[in-house]
């Protein structure tokens, strides 16, 4: 998969993407990832990224013109008919379907390109959305100062579901919400940590039942915190 990441703070990216399963997928060209400078597609003087909102309010907007230019410089065209096959365009913005577990899987099963834009301000000129994005993309129901941490949420969810990007196949179908419900706990050494010991089922090597113990234990977690995710309608 190629992500390219389109914002006006590419300082902010310099090291996220160069650490743990993000790192080693970009090392084995699991993954590749650019970032770019929209001030770098901005035209006039000043490289202006934003301007006042016609109608008047508070805030700066996003104009169309770097955005559609790097676009148009990545994907070769501003069309999306005509953009290559498995590519999306996401804008990172509160307004957008929120990530589930179950967006990140589409798009790490079927996108080969994936251009990122991290909003900013109060936000980006409609043109944007009308003409190039294939998806607005919500982290969450809370407000960011900008699309940026967002996209390397996403970005960090997406890749970790790439073939091979993990080091055992299993570890991401045993994830939380890939099944529906919260993880179930975890311990390891040692047996006894200041008098907390691990529940003795873990330690009688009955596979069957520890299996069981984990199920119950995952069910009584997402009932307690999160009842909604047993509410089918929200899965
Ligand atoms: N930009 C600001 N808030 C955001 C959010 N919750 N998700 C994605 N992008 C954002």
């Amino acid at each position: 998969m190629k992500i390219e990441v389109l914002t006006i703070f590419p300082e902010f990216f310099r090291e996220v993407f160069d650490f743990g399963i993000i790192r080693r997928a970009r090392r084995a060209e699991i993954v590749g990832i650019n970032v770019y400078d929209l001030r770098d597609f901005a035209t006039g003087k000043h490289r202006t990224t934003d301007d006042r909102p016609f109608g008047g309010g508070d805030g700066m907007v996003f104009k169309p013109e770097p955005i559609f230019n790097a676009v148009e410089k990545i994907l070769g065209t501003t069309e999306r008919e005509k953009y290559p096959p498995r590519t999306r365009v996401v804008l990172l913005t509160p307004q957008g379907k929120v990530l589930k577990q179950a967006l990140a899987k589409e798009l790490a099963d079927e996108v080969e390109n994936l251009v990122l834009i991290c909003g900013r301000y109060e936000g980006v000129d409609e043109r944007v959305n009308e003409v190039l994005v294939t998806d607005e993309i919500s982290i969450g129901d809370y407000v960011l100062s900008g699309g940026e941490p967002a996209a390397i949420v996403l970005v960090d969810a997406l890749v970790r579901l790439l073939p091979n990007a993990l080091g055992s196949e299993t570890s991401a179908a045993n994830d939380s919400f890939s099944n529906g419900l919260l993880d179930f706990p975890h311990y390891t050494q040692p047996r006894d940590f200041r008098g907390l010991t691990v529940p003795e089922i873990l330690l009688s090597g009955n596979h069957a039942e520890i299996e069981k113990w984990r199920r119950q234990k995952a069910l009584e977690k997402t009932q307690k915190v999160r009842q909604d995710l047993l509410n089918k309608e929200n899965g």
